[in-house]
């Protein structure tokens, strides 16, 4: 399977849905349609689980060109689009956090130069989540850099049994957390296995987060989730600027469109880059009409 995929040129169509382009060159017309359409954007240079040092420094090369790049893009577009609504979103695994020795460490340093060069910038950074293997190591980056950055976000996965004690212990005022359901394959130890169980389980901690003082960025497509945000925001008097939707690039972009023109702050996630695979599978195993739609897809070039 994975070879098929990658002898598939990127420009395949299910490739592209989910993809914006393998360069930043392809990135800037996708950012600046999005941004003229009211959206806010939080960009993923694609590349994960580094095992090598020079490859993690290549990764914050890219990133700081890219926080210019979406600096200046962000800049062409007068109010109500500030900086703010111009983000990017890393894996410290992508920053060396797997090197053997001392790699959260190097990866807390990265992401420190990262965040350095975004507050200069008027960018934010969100940390994704990986496998529940990083799930300590991410937040203890996260909370020793939320010294000097406050507005620097962390994602939390609602399928793991610890994330409604995580939701508490993030819930504080100015505490930027993006809560998803999670996308890796995790044991049934540390995560709850079934759909209902995982969407309950979102729904519990949604709530606490809409209940806290911090600012909840509800990153899911899934109407239940979508709809309890909305809801939220209305018994707990939170302001659209008090909170955010946030969606995957290609995934329901009518809803995306709708949320966004009924002025709310929806922000979405695109990724880009050459090291698209992981990113696609994941995306591909989550619903198998994408696989199908692939698969026939492939048959047809061939
Ligand atoms: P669910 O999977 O139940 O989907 C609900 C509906 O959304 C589906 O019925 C379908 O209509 C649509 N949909 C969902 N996925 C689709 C797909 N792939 N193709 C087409 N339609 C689809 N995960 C993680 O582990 N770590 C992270 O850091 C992040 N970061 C992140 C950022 C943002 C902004 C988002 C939106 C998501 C993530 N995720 C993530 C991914 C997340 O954990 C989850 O895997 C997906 O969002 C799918 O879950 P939903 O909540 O959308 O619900």
């Amino acid at each position: 399977m994975k070879q098929a995929l990658t002898r598939v040129p990127v420009t395949a169509e299910i490739v592209r849905r989910f993809v914006a382009g393998e360069t930043r060159d392809e990135l800037v017309p996708v950012v600046r349609g999005l941004l003229a359409s009211g959206r806010m954007i939080s960009v993923d240079f694609l590349g994960e689980n580094t095992t090598d040092s020079a490859q993690a420094d290549a990764t914050v090369a890219e990133y700081l060109s890219l926080i210019n790049d979406l600096s200046a893009l962000a800049s062409e577009f007068p109010e109500p689009v500030a900086a703010a609504v111009v983000e990017v979103s890393v894996k410290l695994s992508a920053l060396g956090q797997a090197l053997p020795g001392y790699g959260p460490a190097v990866a807390t340093e990265h992401l420190r130069t990262l965040c350095t060069k975004a507050a200069e910038s008027g960018v934010w950074v969100t940390v994704d989540m990986e496998d529940h293997t990083t799930t300590d190591a991410t937040l203890a980056a996260v909370r020793e850099l939320r010294a000097e950055f406050p507005w620097l976000g962390a994602v939390v996965q609602s399928y793991l049994h610890r994330t409604e004690a995580d939701c508490r212990a993030l819930s504080g005022a100015g505490s930027r957390i993006r809560l998803c359901k999670g996308a890796y394959r995790e044991p049934h130890t540390v995560a709850y296995q079934r759909a209902s169980e995982v969407t309950d389980s979102y729904l519990r901690c949604l709530e606490l987060l809409m209940r806290g003082d911090g600012y909840p960025m509800v990153a899911s497509h899934d109407p239940v989730a979508i709809l309890a945000g909305e809801r939220l925001a209305i018994e707990t008097g939170r302001g659209a600027d008090r909170f955010e939707h946030q969606m995957l690039y290609g995934i329901r972009p009518a809803e995306q469109l709708r949320l966004a023109e009924s002025g709310y702050a929806m922000r979405v996630y695109i990724p880009y880059g050459t090291q698209w695979y992981g990113y696609l599978t994941r995306r591909l195993a989550e619903r198998p009409a994408n696989l199908g739609f692939f698969l026939r897809a492939l048959v047809s070039k061939s």
